[in-house]
């Protein structure tokens, strides 16, 4: 597979800079520019072996351009960055809610590609769903899977609006992980654990439930049901949650999320 050299990734923030970490992990010797506005996390990307500039470099030479800048952002960066306009590279955006229509308007490329990761592809281990233009060209499709590829899983989807629902998915993922793994330290704490042995288990817990549902290939509810003895303790507290309709409360919850990331492209 085709693999890039030189990468731009635009807004290092939190997730143009755990695609900057991941990349630098996996692939030590690729050339990777950050453009980042603001001086402190200039500071951190530089001093983490990149080369950080404060705006877009007038020549762009990267393969691959990543805007992991805010949706809100996107129409004032490219009003002010008219050059990107004749790149003719590989542009992709992990940016919520704007669509390839809209990339393609104000970039004037049909070479794009919208992309949901999340943050765990600092350490590699990250889950991306990506979709294309019908025009990006095979190689530019290939050294697109081959980057998020070695940020860790990779999905590709036809139907754009798919991409909205990854945004609530696997985006914001991780999110919903450690707001579970919040209440169960809070548990853990007022329960008279102190607070260091209370992360740890919580984080021994999601890890090792994490490896067992994949070695398995089980279905979570199924291993849900395997830890709850009939009338023991654990089923106590799932007929607690059911009672107060979690699973459904959750589904919502990402239902608002998409709901969210399709407004963000509306907006401009
Ligand atoms: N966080 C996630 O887990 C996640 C997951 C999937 C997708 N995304 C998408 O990734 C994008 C970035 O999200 P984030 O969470 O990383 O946000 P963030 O932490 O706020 O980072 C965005 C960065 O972009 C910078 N920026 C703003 N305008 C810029 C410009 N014109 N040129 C260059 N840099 C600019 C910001 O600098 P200032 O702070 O100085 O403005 C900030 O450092 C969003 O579009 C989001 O939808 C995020």
């Amino acid at each position: 597979m085709t693999t890039a050299t030189n990468i731009l990734i635009v807004g290092a923030g939190h997730m143009g800079s755990a695609i900057a970490r991941g990349l630098k992990q996996s692939s030590p010797s690729m050339a990777i520019i950050v453009v980042e506005p603001n001086p402190d996390r200039r500071a951190e990307m530089i001093s983490a072996g990149f080369i950080a500039e404060e705006g877009m470099p007038t020549s762009l030479a990267s393969e691959i351009i990543i805007l992991s800048i805010p949706p809100q952002a996107f129409p004032s960066f490219s009003e002010a960055n008219p050059h990107i306009k004749q790149y003719p590279g590989m542009i992709v955006s992990v940016m919520a809610g704007i669509t390839l229509s809209e990339l393609k308007d104000r970039l004037k490329t049909p070479q794009l590609s919208r992309a949901i990761p999340n943050l765990p592809c600092a350490i590699n281990e990250g889950m991306t769903v990506l979709t294309f233009t019908p025009q990006a060209t095979k190689k530019n499709i290939d050294l697109v899977r081959d980057l998020f590829t070695k940020l860790g899983d990779l999905f590709i989807v036809n139907d754009e609006p798919l991409i909205d629902s990854a945004t609530a998915l696997v985006g914001g993922g991780p999110a919903y992980v450690s707001y579970f793994a919040a209440a169960l330290v809070e548990y853990a704490i007022s329960a008279g654990f102190d607070k260091t042995t209370a992360t740890s288990v919580t984080n021994t817990l999601f890890r090792g439930t994490s490896i067992l549902l994949t070695a398995n290939s089980e279905p979570p509810m199924s291993l849900c049901e395997r830890v709850m003895t009939p009338e023991g303790t654990t089923q106590r507290a799932i007929h607690f949650f059911n009672e107060k309709q979690i699973r459904n409360i959750i589904i919502d919850g990402l239902k608002h999320a998409c709901t969210r990331s399709r407004k963000l492209g509306r907006r401009a």
